[in-house]
């Protein structure tokens, strides 16, 4: 079961009073200073800066006896002993690496998610962290961005159900030593929007598409008490986000009532000079303090200009103080007035226990999607008594952690090679193969097929380095990196069956796979039990339930290909377009439009069938819940889990809505044989869109739902909302 969470929305009418106490002592000076953070790289006299009380805040210190160091010198040398607050990147693990987020969002299990954030939360709060820059929640349609890695893919759904199981377990009210951690909701907003894939580029899009698609899991963040948030690097329709009063104000304040601290991210005050919104860092700070940043990450702005501003007039003394409350109020909320040290011996027992160790193994074999089985040939048995292992990613630990590794090492890493021998039949041989670098020009053709050759089955591991993924790490061309996919054909060639084994920060673009190769297995960037759990599902130990939450595009040139488009006026499916020519639809003439894979869609070693749906609510009011109901049944011979979807389709509106949206899920265990009743009752108020005056509302009308396996399969039904 998971545990209680911290909301850092609330608080006792104490922590207002001792906020206003220290707020009343402060110099200007030492306001600006609480909005400052440095990070340990910084160059300047950092014991100083605290001891004068210049920094309130300190980035990517995890290291628990310096932490302790620095906050002795805040605390008992610094005139008004504010104690500083210690924000880390814990992604997704802090030693105890998990899968990537992405592949994390592919168990469609918040409960297991949440629990995987406080494992995080919990190795890092032993270690001094006060403050998690997660969860990241950037919706993001176009896996050429390496941050995909980060996210929970394309959908607001399923991302804000996500986002809401992170905070949670990030914000745990039962961590270590009563030691306490706030996330940091990042990065705000719609920074997954990024043109052409490029990181840190230019945002466009209508307000309507940022309210229904991009602010969701943002908002559902921080309806669950979400104390912080993060902005983003980039420009939001001619407005950099760092200085986007909208956003920032209107949005986050007036609208949401969100009482957190606003923090930039790194040195993104400086940056609205590169934007041409700032003519310097003077400006720059102007610009960030006016539109509602709270604190300057790696500070170089505000440390330096923000008490000038105020001095002259152009900055209200109140904006600060608004600030300063907000950062007071969430450092008593964290406790650290009270108990401002880490106890140094809370991590001895913890990082990298057997427990957490259990529940990344748990995550990552979730996390795994099964993309085609031909001929049921996967699970492996003891028939296959010779096996080939090839690739570069074979005996490999430094990928498997993936992007933001935060203090995790290869060397805790098991590499599928050895997951494979922990659960290898012991009369099988293994061939093992590296044949070629992920991504380096050399590549052993022969060793492979002369291995394969040899035997019954091969197995090739192949994908990405975790280099590829993450900040700054765009692709332009998404398939097989270096010689892999020569590797590939060669090794196909033989005649031998091959499984693939793919790993990866995004969807790859692999037609060529797709169509050719029997078995395949999406691992991702699988964390420190990568190669356990790929053993345990090619071998059939575990049955493999991961579904995507990211289509997987044909071609480069499909990006974004995501399953909630709109329908357009001439769909390429339709019927009925009379008066132009079946030439005239919107479509590609060398590719289909749909993805290879789609949203929502993994394979099992069992079988499910959907029958009997039933629409409860055929006629439902706006104020009402829609009650659609379905029978699953395992009917294949292995237990198993299936997460069954509902989707609708609201048919016509006063703005134009997706051909599809998913409203609900649900993770279904059964044994062979077994039935499930599954029951969604969804409030109508969630069906409904922000209208031509950006209001959100619920339209009456005719609707389609669907409750399948994925987001193009299902059982169809209507229903009307009255
Ligand atoms: C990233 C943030 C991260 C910050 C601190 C930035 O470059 O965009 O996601 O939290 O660095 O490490």
């Amino acid at each position: 079961m998971t545990s209680k969470a911290l909301r850092f929305d609330q608080w006792e009418p104490e922590i207002d009073e001792r906020a206003t106490a220290i707020l009343a002592q402060m110099t200007l000076e030492e306001k600006v200073g609480q909005m400052t953070q440095l990070s340990k790289y910084w160059r300047g006299d950092l014991v100083s800066a605290i001891r004068e009380g210049r920094v309130g805040s300190l980035l990517s210190l995890t290291d628990v006896y310096e932490v302790n160091r620095l906050q002795r010198i805040a605390v008992e040398e610094s005139r008004l002993g504010i104690p500083l607050m210690i924000g880390n990147d814990v992604i997704h693990g802090y030693r105890t690496i998990f899968p990537i987020p992405l592949a994390e969002s592919c168990t469609w299990d918040p409960d297991l998610l949440e629990r995987a954030a406080r494992v995080g939360a919990n190795e890092a709060a032993a270690n001094g962290t006060h403050w998690n820059f997660a969860p990241m929640v950037d919706i993001c349609r176009d896996p050429r961005w390496g941050r995909i890695a980060e996210g929970a893919g394309e959908d607001p759904f399923l991302g804000s159900v996500v986002a809401q199981a992170r905070v949670r377990g990030f914000q745990s009210a039962d961590l270590v030593g009563g030691r306490r951690v706030v996330a940091c909701v990042k990065h705000y907003a719609a920074y997954g929007a990024a043109e052409s894939g490029k990181d840190y580029n230019t945002v466009d899009i209508s307000e309507r598409t940022l309210r229904d698609v991009y602010l969701p899991p943002f908002k559902a963040a921080f309806d669950a008490g979400a104390g912080s948030v993060m902005t983003a690097f980039h420009e939001l329709s001619g407005v950099p986000a760092t200085a986007n009063s909208f956003i920032l104000r209107q949005v986050l304040r007036d609208e949401w009532n969100f009482t957190g601290i606003v923090l930039s991210d790194y040195d993104a005050i400086a940056e609205l000079i590169f934007h041409g919104f700032a003519t310097d860092h003077k400006e720059a700070t102007l610009k960030s303090v006016l539109a509602g940043v709270d604190m300057d990450m790696m500070g170089y702005a505000y440390s330096v200009h923000l008490v000038d501003l105020v001095r002259e007039g152009q900055v209200p003394e109140s904006l600060i103080d608004e600030a300063v409350r907000r950062i007071l109020i969430i450092k008593f909320q964290l406790g650290l007035f009270d108990a401002p040290y880490t106890d140094e011996t809370l991590a001895q027992d913890l990082i990298l226990c057997e427990d957490h160790r259990a529940m990344a193994l748990d995550v990552a074999q979730k996390s795994m999607v099964l993309l085609k089985n031909e001929d049921n040939l996967l699970p492996l048995s003891a028939a296959h008594k010779r096996i080939a292992v090839i690739g570069p990613l074979v005996q490999n630990q430094h990928d498997l952690l993936g992007c933001w590794r935060c203090v995790g090492e290869d060397q805790d890493a098991e590499t599928v090679l050895d997951g494979i021998r922990t659960v290898l039949p012991e009369e099988t041989a293994l061939l093992y193969v590296p044949a070629c670098e992920i991504e380096g020009p050399e590549l052993d053709i022969t060793g492979a097929v002369n291995a394969a050759l040899a035997a019954d089955v091969a197995i090739l591991v192949l994908g990405e380095s975790m280099e590829m993924n993450g900040e700054a790490h765009s692709r332009a061309h998404m398939g097989l990196p270096g010689r892999q996919q020569e590797l590939l054909e060669a090794v196909w060639a033989t005649g031998t069956p091959v499984v693939v084994v793919l790993m990866s920060g995004r969807p790859l673009v692999i037609p060529w796979l797709a169509e050719h190769i029997p078995a395949i297995l999406q691992a991702w960037h699988g964390g420190i039990r990568a190669g356990r759990a790929i053993a345990d599902i090619l071998f059939g130990v575990v049955n493999p339930s991961g579904k995507l939450t990211t289509s997987f595009p044909r071609a480069e040139g499909q990006i974004p290909v995501y399953y909630a488009h709109k329908n357009t006026g001439r769909p390429a499916d339709a019927a009925g377009i009379v008066q132009f020519t079946e030439a005239y639809r919107s479509r590609y003439l060398d590719e289909p439009n749909a993805p290879l894979y789609p949203f929502g869609y993994g394979l099992s070693y069992t079988t499910f069938e959907y029958s009997d749906l039933v629409v409860e609510t055929p006629q439902v009011g706006g104020d009402k819940n829609l009650v659609v109901s379905v029978t699953l049944t395992n009917t294949g011979e292995r237990a198993g889990d299936e997460i069954v979807q509902l989707y609708v389709q609201d048919l016509m509106g006063s703005v134009t809505r997706p051909v599809k949206e998913l409203k609900g899920f649900r993770r279904v265990s059964l044994t062979p044989g077994q039935r499930a009743y599954v029951r969604f009752e969804i409030p109508v108020s969630q069906l409904g869109f922000h209208g031509l005056d950006m209001e959100y509302r619920v339209e009456p009308g005719d609707f389609n739902v669907w409750i399948g396996p994925n987001s193009v399969e299902g059982l169809k039904g209507t229903f009307k909302i009255l």
